[in-house]
């Protein structure tokens, strides 16, 4: 299906050589040549007319609205007297003129609690008023701008296939959108004006979330020209970017009980994938009969996938982002499934196992399993409050290091492979062993390293704890029986006020629990 404009009839010839052209028809305007919507105005008359009356909105205030109104007031406080914009972000082009499915920017969602779908092209813009006068007894006031849902007289009604009832469905009206999010609404035509206000000599500063949405972003710059302000405005939006990212970083009631869903939903999707283990082996792609499971689930229950599953059987799960998913599953084999259910709200969970095929480990398999499992354990004995999120990944290699110490696979002591200037044991496990959960699943990504990397602990911070052993079967390094072995395992973990949960821990971790569990659901 396309958008059906009617496309002009045009002249064609050809030059010297022989080469066809065609006159008066830009390229650009092609895309409508197998068009042949009518344009009489009997047509247009008799399609904007007959329809029934809408029915009474059935919107009703959202659960998020009352977070995202302390959110907006964390985000105001540290920037009084400036206007901030932050765009949901508009339509990515998947080819030609098919777009993605639209997902909003994160910030824009944790601002805003808008989720699927929800809104292209809107903007939210903070604006600055006197101290205390503002929403919440905050210093800014916020507007959700956007495209309303068009009348049925409009020809975008029929016409337009990114915004059109006919095409896309009813989208909200500015009514049905300020009663969801408990946020002030208006046209996305009063934007630029709105931004513009009280901008130029001594006057108010505008920061933009930048490389979400060009549109506004082209908006912005030329109103800033205006500004007398020679700040770098590179260094002013990065300012915010870095202040929405560290806004994240310790999730409310809201967002854990989000994260919950995200688990618990995620967790009956690997259920899913064990049941289906047997057709996975009898299909030469199995990875893919994994995925497809997976991903069906993730669509049924939630948004979607919060990242592309990785299911890697055997030598696959030594490659750490395989996404692939091309290889085929064998029993005898272990499958590393790392996948996670965005649920509607778009948070997402982020959990691997690593399982027997067949629902047995061999002994060398259970020997690098344990191993993973205890640098895991220690991993969460360190994840406590107070404690920094470097020391997570310190209590997980120590242990690392001790088994490939005993297995006789390091050229030096367990000690010394641990100081910074060695790291030996790392080539068996390259990336880190946790990071910041939630609405993106690698959440808080542009918080400074003094929050992050070496930031304290405090109780609602979400983030994963995955070490993992990755033996590539032309690793000349290790024994023949561990080639060819990779296994991690992931968990989400939530810091509470006297030490940890595991949200994850009704997934079986232990290696006789996950046999015992797998043996329950294929009826064995
Ligand atoms: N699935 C990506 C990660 O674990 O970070
Ligand atoms: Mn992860
Ligand atoms: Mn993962």
């Amino acid at each position: 299906m396309t958008d059906d404009t009617a496309a002009p009839r045009h002249e064609t010839g050809s030059d010297e050589t022989g080469a066809t052209w065609h006159e008066d028809q830009p390229i650009d305007e092609r895309g409508s040549n197998r068009s042949q919507r009518p344009g009489s105005a009997a047509f247009l008359e008799f399609v904007t007319s007959g329809w029934a009356p809408r029915p009474p909105s059935q919107v009703t205030r959202g659960a998020a609205a009352d977070f995202t109104a302390a959110r907006r007031s964390a985000l105001s406080a540290m920037f009084r007297g400036r206007r901030l914009v932050v765009p949901a972000g508009t339509f990515k082009v998947r080819s030609n003129d098919t777009d993605y499915r639209f997902r909003p920017h994160s910030a824009f969602a944790h601002l805003t609690g808008l989720g699927v779908e929800q809104e292209p092209d809107a903007v939210l813009v903070l604006h600055p008023v006197a101290d205390g006068a503002g929403d919440d007894g905050s210093s800014h006031h916020a507007v959700l701008y956007m495209r309303p849902l068009a009348g049925r007289d409009t020809s975008e009604f029929f016409s337009d296939s990114r915004y059109g009832e006919f095409w896309v469905g009813a989208r909200p009206t500015l009514e049905d959108l300020e009663t969801l999010t408990g946020i002030a609404t208006a046209h996305l035509d009063d934007l630029r004006d709105a931004v513009a206000k009280d901008v130029g000599e001594g006057g108010v500063q505008v920061l933009v979330v930048p490389d979400v949405d060009p549109g506004v972003e082209a908006v912005i710059e030329e109103i800033r020209r205006q500004e007398a302000e020679r700040e770098s405005r590179t260094d002013r939006d990065e300012h915010l970017v870095e202040a929405l990212s560290e806004l994240r970083l310790v999730k409310d009631a809201y967002e854990v009980e989000q994260m919950r869903l995200a688990v618990a939903t995620t967790i009956e999707g690997f259920e899913k994938v064990v049941r289906a283990l047997p057709a996975a082996q009898a299909h030469a792609r199995g990875e893919r009969v994994v995925e497809g499971t997976f991903v069906g689930h993730a669509r049924q229950e939630g948004n979607a996938v919060g990242y592309e599953t990785i299911a890697a059987s055997g030598e696959h799960a030594t490659t750490l982002h395989w996404i692939d998913n091309d290889g085929q599953v064998r029993a005898g084999e272990l499958l590393l499934l790392d996948a996670g259910v965005e649920v509607d709200s778009l948070y997402t969970a982020d959990i691997t196992r690593t399982l027997p095929v067949d629902g047995t480990f061999t002994d060398v398999q259970r020997r690098v399993y344990q191993a993973v499992l205890d640098a895991a354990d220690a991993a969460f004995a360190a994840a406590v409050p107070g404690a920094r999120f470097r020391d997570v990944h310190a209590a997980a290699m120590e242990v690392i290091a001790a088994r490939l110490d005993e297995w006789g696979l390091l050229p030096v002591t367990a000690a010394e492979s641990l100081l910074p200037d060695n790291q030996h044991h790392r080539r068996w496990m390259v990336h880190g062993t946790s990071h910041h959960l939630g609405i993106d699943v690698h959440d808080c990504a542009q918080a400074r390293a003094e929050l992050y990397l070496d930031g304290v602990l405090e109780p609602g911070m979400v983030f994963t704890i995955e070490p993992g052993l990755y033996f590539k079967s032309d690793d000349l390094r290790v024994p023949e029986e561990y080639r060819g072995i990779g296994v991690r395992i992931e968990d989400d973990v939530l810091i509470t006020q006297d030490g940890n949960e595991n949200l994850s821990a009704a997934l079986p971790r232990e290696p006789d629990a996950v046999e015992a569990w797998m043996a329950g659901l294929l009826g064995r």
